[in-house]
């Protein structure tokens, strides 16, 4: 049969095909009971590895019509780093990693599970995660990729924490990494400037100490608003082709205000839920660890919370939004700055592409 691709590469198609999906509702969902917690799963190790490239918002204004003031006003963000073009995610990925293994003295041999958030793999398949099983020499490790946008990181330190506390594996690698500047549309202003590139990895460990590490997560996701985040082409709807190229199909799209709406509520709203869950108050908590997608929506949230702002992690200034690997990134940074101490009470809390969003509350 011969496909035809004109018609398919339509973006117009894609569109409909978006608002064709039912909007429901999001119902309350997560884990506010958590049977079955045989072991406490906690963070035994971080580690994180960005390009060595540094691209400044002076540097974007000598190749887009935009300016410093206006990157940094909107967005927080003073620069960020990018990949070189022989670069692919699974080299950040395999470094990261290394040091999270090293601080947590664990050998590639003793790790079970690998699990790799990242919507910038270095290939449809194999799995990122098999690539850096391989590097590793993680022998012993099954390995998978996990999709979930920016929430990358937060969905899979959920699932993880999932095969540890039913005591179906010991030691787990947990990585989110992200390669956007190659699937960046450097002609658009609008994106451009808030994607980076970067990894961040932690190992987990169990722990047979109730109430240790992961105390409780909560992960939502309404489809209905994939549209406002997407990269149309590449998978199996609209594959590759000189049209789908020259249509510029292959890079990610993003209807920034209906993002940052979501972005706002949701996070808001997860930090809430997990409160709740582990029967805490704010006040509890040393330090929200949030998304780096812009400073705006950080402190919206913050201020929809009543959370002090000085207890959020913001370097998102150095770093932008490298989707998957931000939140680990952050944590990375609060902990090697001394922001959190042994006993602390943290939250994780991201939104993505999905769209999704979630978070983890963990004791340190
Ligand atoms: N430089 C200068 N001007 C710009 C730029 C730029 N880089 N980008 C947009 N503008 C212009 C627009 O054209 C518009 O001009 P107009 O008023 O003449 O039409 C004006 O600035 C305002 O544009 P808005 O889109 O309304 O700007 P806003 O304040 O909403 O900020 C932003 C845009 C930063 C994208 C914001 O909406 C945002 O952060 N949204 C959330 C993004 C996000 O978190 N995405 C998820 C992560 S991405 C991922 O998952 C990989």
């Amino acid at each position: 049969m011969i496909v035809d691709q004109g018609k398919n590469l339509d973006i117009i198609n894609i569109v409909n095909y978006f608002s064709s999906i039912t909007k429901t509702e999001v119902k309350q969902r997560g884990d506010a009971v958590s049977p079955n917690i045989k072991y406490s799963a906690v963070i035994a190790g971080t580690g994180f590895d960005v390009p060595e490239k540094i691209l400044t918002n002076e540097d974007l204004e000598k190749i887009l019509d935009t300016s410093d003031e206006w990157i940094t006003e909107r967005t927080g963000m003073k620069e960020r780093r990018i990949a070189r073009p022989d670069e692919a995610a699974s080299d950040f990925a395999v470094r990261a990693a290394v040091k999270a293994l090293a601080e947590a003295e664990v050998t590639p041999e003793e790790i079970e599970l690998i699990i790799v958030a990242t919507v910038t793999g270095d290939m449809p398949f194999p799995s990122t995660a098999c690539i850096v099983q391989d590097r590793l020499g993680a022998r012993n490790a099954a390995a998978m990729d996990l999709s979930a946008g920016c929430s990358g990181f937060i969905y899979a330190l959920a699932t993880a924490r999932q095969f540890i506390a039913t005591g179906t594996y010991r030691t787990i690698l947990v990585v989110g990494v992200e390669v956007l500047s190659k699937i960046t549309d450097w002609a658009d202003r609008s994106t451009a400037v808030l994607l980076a590139d970067g990894a961040g990895a932690a190992v987990l460990k169990a722990d047979e100490r109730p109430g240790q590490g992961i105390i409780t997560t909560y992960l939502a996701a309404d489809g209905a608003h994939g549209i406002d985040l997407y990269m149309p082409a590449g998978g199996s709807r609209i594959p590759a082709s000189i049209e789908s190229v020259q249509k510029r199909l292959h890079y990610l799209k993003m209807n920034g205000s209906a993002i940052f709406k979501v972005a706002v509520r949701s996070m808001a709203d997860v930090v809430k839920r997990l409160l709740a869950q582990a029967q805490l108050r704010a006040d509890d908590i040393k330090l929200i660890i949030p998304h780096q997608a812009n400073l705006r929506i950080i402190e919206a949230m913050a201020k929809l919370i009543n959370f002090p702002l000085d207890r959020v992690f913001v370097n998102i200034q150095k770093y932008a939004n490298t989707s998957s690997a931000s939140t680990i990134i952050a944590l990375d940074e609060a902990r090697k700055e001394g922001r959190i101490k042994k006993g602390d009470l943290v939250i994780m809390v991201a939104f993505g592409a999905g769209l999704t969003w979630g978070g983890v509350l963990l004791r340190f």
